[in-house]
């Protein structure tokens, strides 16, 4: 474990004062860089207002204006937010939400539909959901009914819509939950908006809500606001985290459309979506996400995120076919290649590679063979190079 004792902008310095520059944006949340002055500030200010209030009976002036200013970014249908505290609860209710909506309806639909390697949690509901047995393969026996479609490409989407109607007729489906465009945790895997287009038209068809896992790819990462910004047909719910808050704060937000609302909204208690957090809707985090919102449709960030990808794109042409590259690929700030080698998820090799990032002064977490850059968007051009340059060497040497 290293300890981390500061950061600033790109980079995070530790203990011993080594610097490293965050090639990853910590997870993907630090995108207007870390300690970011104009959100400071903002979440200072409100430090000194009103810090923390339970959300259940009350409300505040930060949670309503993030959430008016979460919908005029978010896909044009989604109309309710419903916060929460974390990437995980988000998609939890966003779960919850798909089948109380039938539930309250008096339809019993009980399986969920998601990707195989998809991750959208360690909850119950979204470690359900999640397809990767390696974080959830102890509570397997506990899990919720889920049925899995591979991921689509241009050989196997004819299978996976002829799987899917097979599905679709034979199960009482209540949601499909996907990552849109690209499975982070799957090794940055991608795949095409035609494709997931044909998914979602025909679970709409069929009255399957619809749920993007937008916590790693809202909020520019994908070149778009959002990645379903890509897609035709927009989902009914829609999960945020992450880069929500900018990386300053815990913080999870679930949007849905009208419809999906309606079904709740009723005198009846017992129709309402109890989940609630003794941190839901947070007015720091709420502030903190209002400060980010303003960056990220700022003039200056949507200029940088054009320059991430054009430098990305010249980096590919630079790599992509070394014989020590047997993939490369780009979505939006993301950038992933697969070393043409066999390597363990967690293993020595793997390591080997993570020191040879990190003694260079970059900190780069290679998924077995594939490494990824998922840079702040305030990354200079000098530091960049300074990933592709560490990365190159490693590709190299590999
Ligand atoms: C797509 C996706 N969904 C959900 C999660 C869970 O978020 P959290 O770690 O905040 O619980 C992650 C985390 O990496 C994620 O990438």
């Amino acid at each position: 474990m290293l300890p981390i004792d500061r950061a600033e902008g790109v980079y995070l310095y530790d203990t011993d004062g080594n610097r490293y520059i965050d090639a990853i944006a910590s997870w993907y949340t630090s995108v207007y860089g870390h300690c970011n002055p104009y959100i400071t500030e903002k979440v200072h200010a409100q430090m000194n207002k009103l810090d923390q209030v339970v959300f259940s009976g009350f409300t505040h002036r930060p949670a309503i204006e993030l959430a008016e200013r979460l919908l005029q970014i978010l896909p044009g249908n989604q109309q309710k937010i419903f916060y929460s505290d974390n990437g995980s609860t988000a998609t939890e209710i966003g779960i919850k939400m798909a089948l109380q909506y039938h539930h309250n309806q008096g339809r019993k639909r009980a399986v969920l539909l998601a990707f195989e390697n998809a991750f959208h949690g360690d909850t119950f509901g979204s470690m359900s959901v999640s397809g990767l047995s390696v974080y959830n393969g102890p509570f397997e026996d506990w899990l919720i009914e889920v049925e899995r479609l591979p991921v689509p490409n241009d050989s196997n989407i004819d299978e996976v819509i002829h799987l899917l109607k097979n599905l679709l007729s034979e199960k009482e489906v209540a949601g499909f939950i996907y990552e849109p465009l690209i499975q982070g945790a799957a090794a940055m895997k991608m795949y095409k908006a035609d494709h997931l287009n044909m998914i979602l038209k025909l679970c709409r068809d069929q009255g399957v809500l619809t749920i993007a896992d937008e916590v790693m790819t809202g909020f520019g990462k994908t070149g778009t606001n959002f990645a379903s910004d890509q897609v035709p047909t927009k989902p009914d719910i829609c999960c945020l985290s992450k880069a929500l808050t900018a990386g300053l704060m815990p913080m999870g937000a679930t949007s849905c459309t009208e419809e999906v609302y309606q079904a709740f909204y009723s005198d009846e208690i017992s129709k309402g979506l109890f989940h609630g957090h003794t941190y839901t809707a947070n007015p720091l985090a709420c502030t903190a996400a209002m400060a980010g919102i303003d960056l990220l449709t700022s003039a200056e960030i949507q200029k940088n995120i054009e320059d991430i990808l054009e430098s990305h794109r010249l980096f590919d042409q630079r790599i992509r076919n070394h014989v020590n590259v047997s993939n490369t690929r780009q979505c939006g700030i993301i950038y992933a290649l697969d070393l043409n080698t066999n390597m363990e998820r967690y293993g020595k090799q793997r390591d080997k590679l993570f020191q040879h990032f990190m003694s260079a002064g970059v900190f780069l977490r290679p998924l077995g063979n594939t490494i990824y850059i998922h840079p702040p968007y305030i990354i200079s051009s000098d530091d960049l190079n300074t990933v592709y340059d560490t990365i190159e060497t490693a590709i190299e040497y590999n």
